[in-house]
């Protein structure tokens, strides 16, 4: 046979096949760039203006009365329609800054782009600068003018490449002074921070220090978190969701269908699946619901755990067990373990369990660590005018400090936080679970979850149990009646006569049981010989041997973070649409004169015909959280709420998708995002079921 020649390096480097796999771009990509989303209906129609809408109430905090006096009073603003001396307003030209703050979240180029859009649209002249590695770029001035070029290379692209980000917070007086110069150097009339509740919260602090330099500061609500959630004191819905969220929950939710799909063709691994999320469930809910995997954990719910026996228990005794509510680190691997067992118990030794990062955060003993470890590294800082971890590097040095204060050695505050009942807890768990609990908070003093194995936790606590649980005979693998009838026939033995010897449920069940009590071959021996279907000395059919092992359940789990590569994803076309109208909106706020404003979008549930571009006042969002060990003032995280009909529905859905019965898996493909066409939802699961 001829062999055909092989092309030269430098021939191949330059064929047009191969020059177009090395240098151009997908057609995907391609295609986002050149694709404009739609604008709602009032940037359709020029110049626009703003209307204060007194309708919406805000319970206003006093501490929020205090620290932040010129916004406090601010309103909700509607886009409207300019008319007369407004327009002139609105063309004026303006120098604009803008920066990304936190993790990237899908969409966050179409915001830069829609506000570069009308900016220049209203004005040639005006200029838009880009803050380079979050607020660093404006403390340090770092930063760069963006044009046409560069916009357009990344129009409907996911990331934040073009300025990139940073979690740096403007929260001293040096810093603050410093982007205050940086601001005033370049001539700002505004700047815009894209960012998540704590970025908008100093987005409030920022705007009320630059107040008087004349230099508005509008925050617009990013997180894939999906914790942005507002509404006023009445319940009146102004942002429904962060934008990044759809399109993150989709990312994942896609990884976890495939997972779902391998999973019930290998049928030998539970996938144990962490999905980002910070505190709140949100991205899990969404996830379980595009999914329909077997368990979704749901660390609002779980917080509202009651153990019915012990209150019973309790009851009976006339006395009350404290204990018994909220969930603890041994239930939440119980509620694992159920699925498991049950889902074994009818030959299903596979399955698909999603766990949201911040479950721990909402399980009791966990919540106290978390809390009293924050206050004493804090607590630390302040005397020491030090940094904890710089002075206790290793897990050693810090598991040491913590033991002295419980032996008294340091005579200051935190010893009576750590007594020797959190020490003998503590030393109970994990090391690399104390090595997480004892991380560096993020700037910010949240803690990292993202950074902690939870799904490793909860696996070793399910793993423990289920030996427990094995032990006791009770997690044991269903065996087919079929199957056991067609084995037992061909190595000639009556299925009839050994079935009621070995199976707790034989004649009842499709799927049998093997009884309790038979935990090893030797005492399935001994069953056997006592019903005389053997004797002592012979050996155990091979036949039974085989059902025998085919009954004993092997856990064998795969464990996946699912959140940095959402996180990355390129946006959805609600995301892509959403956040081009946010950067749209964020011009006009700014051309209306706002500032302490956040952006937003009224109505992301209904049809966009529907969609109304708002400024919400950040400053009567406030309320005091812990931060650090300290009260401080932050924009509130919504977390999942039990009575929206999202949850409601994953709830009334939970026995269904963990499929513990005969029959079929009930999974949800959802498939990759898709960009071409019209076969993409067009809002997130959750926001359709919580505005029917
Ligand atoms: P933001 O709140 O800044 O949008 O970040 C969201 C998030 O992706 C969380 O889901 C996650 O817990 C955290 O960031 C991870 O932080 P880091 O990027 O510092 O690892």
């Amino acid at each position: 046979m001829c062999e055909k020649p092989l092309m030269s390096l430098d021939d191949l480097l330059i064929n047009d096949c191969a020059k177009q796999i090395i240098d151009g771009d997908s057609l995907d990509v391609m295609e986002r760039r050149a694709y404009t989303p739609p604008m709602c209906e009032v940037f359709r129609n020029g110049p626009t203006a703003l209307e204060p809408q007194n309708q919406y109430r805000f319970d206003i905090n006093v501490a929020a009365r205090e620290q932040l006096p010129h916004l406090i009073e601010n309103r909700v603003e509607k886009v409207v329609t300019a008319s007369g001396q407004q327009v002139d307003g609105y063309s004026r030209p303006r120098t604009i800054g803008i920066v990304f703050s936190g993790g990237p979240a899908p969409g966050g180029h179409n915001v830069i782009a829609g506000l570069y859009d009308a900016a220049k649209k209203a004005n040639p002249e005006n200029k838009v600068y880009g803050f380079i590695l979050g607020q660093d770029g404006i403390i340090e001035g770092n930063v760069c003018e963006l044009t046409d070029e560069r916009v357009n290379q990344y129009r409907n692209l996911g990331g934040f490449c073009m300025i990139k980000t940073g979690r740096t917070k403007i929260d001293t007086r040096t810093k603050m002074r410093l982007s205050i110069g940086t601001c005033k150097k370049l001539g700002l009339d505004a700047l815009v921070v894209v960012g998540g509740d704590d970025s908008n919260t100093n987005a409030a602090f920022m705007a009320e220090a630059m107040k008087d330099e004349g230099i508005q500061v509008i925050g617009v609500p990013k997180t894939i978190d999906g914790d942005i959630q507002v509404k006023d004191s009445e319940g009146k819905s102004l942002c429904a969701i962060s934008f990044g969220f759809h399109s993150a929950a989709r990312s994942f939710a896609r990884n976890i269908g495939d997972l779902c799909t391998d999973g019930s063709s290998d049928v030998k691994y539970w996938h144990f699946c962490k999905v980002m999320g910070r505190v709140a469930s949100h991205l899990a809910l969404e996830v379980s619901l595009q999914t329909h995997a077997n368990l979704t954990l749901i660390g609002e719910d779980l917080a509202e755990y009651v153990d019915q026996e012990r209150v019973e228990k309790a009851r009976t005794e006339g006395t009350v067990d404290y204990t018994a509510y909220g969930m603890t680190l041994r239930h939440l691997s119980r509620v694992v373990c159920d699925a498991i067992v049950r889902r074994a118990a009818v030959g299903k030794n596979y399955g698909v369990v999603v766990i949201p990062e911040g479950v721990l955060e909402f399980i009791n003993e966990v919540q106290v660590f978390i809390i009293k470890l924050n206050t004493i590294i804090s607590e630390y800082n302040d005397v020491h005018d030090t940094d904890f971890h710089s002075d206790f590097r290793s897990l050693d040095d810090k598991l040491e400090y913590l033991r002295r204060l419980v032996r008294g050695i340091r005579k200051m505050g935190p010893e009576t936080i750590w007594n020797a009942r959190d020490d003998e807890l503590f030393s109970d768990i994990p090391e690399f679970f104390k090595a997480g609990l004892l991380m560096e908070r993020d700037s910010h003093g949240n803690f990292q979850f993202s950074q902690v194995e939870t799904d490793r936790v909860i696996l070793e606590l399910v793993k423990d149990y289920l030996g427990i649980l094995k032990e006791k005979g009770r997690y044991k693998v269903g065996i087919e009646d079929t199957y056991f009838t067609n084995t037992l026939a061909r190595a000639g033995l009556s299925a009839e006569s050994y079935g009621p010897v070995i199976f707790r449920n034989y004649g009842v069940g499709r799927f049998l049981l093997v009884k309790e009590e038979l935990i090893s071959l030797k005492t399935l021996k001994q069953a056997l010989v006592k019903a005389e279907l053997m004797e002592e000395e012979d050996p155990v059919p091979a036949a039974i041997i085989k059902i025998y092992e085919k009954s004993v359940p092997n856990l064998k789990v795969q464990t996946h973070f699912y959140g940095y590569d959402g996180r990355g994803s390129d946006p959805t076309k609600f995301d892509c649409t959403y956040t081009y109208n946010l950067g749209l909106t964020a011009f006009s706020l700014i051309a209306g004169g706002s500032t302490g404003q956040m952006v937003g979008i009224r109505n992301l549930e209904k049809s966009f015909e529907s969609w109304e571009p708002l400024g919400i006042p950040i400053a009567p969002l406030m309320h005091l959280e812990e931060r650090g060990g300290k009260m401080k003032l932050v924009l509130e995280k919504s977390v999942v709420e039990l009575d929206s009909n999202a949850f409601r529905l994953v709830k009334a859905m939970r026995e269904k998708w963990m499929a513990a019965a005969p029959g079929p898996d009930r999974y949800r493909k959802p498939g990759a995002i898709r960009f071409r066409g019209d076969l993409e939802e067009d809002k997130p699961m959750t926001l359709s079921l919580n505005s029917l």
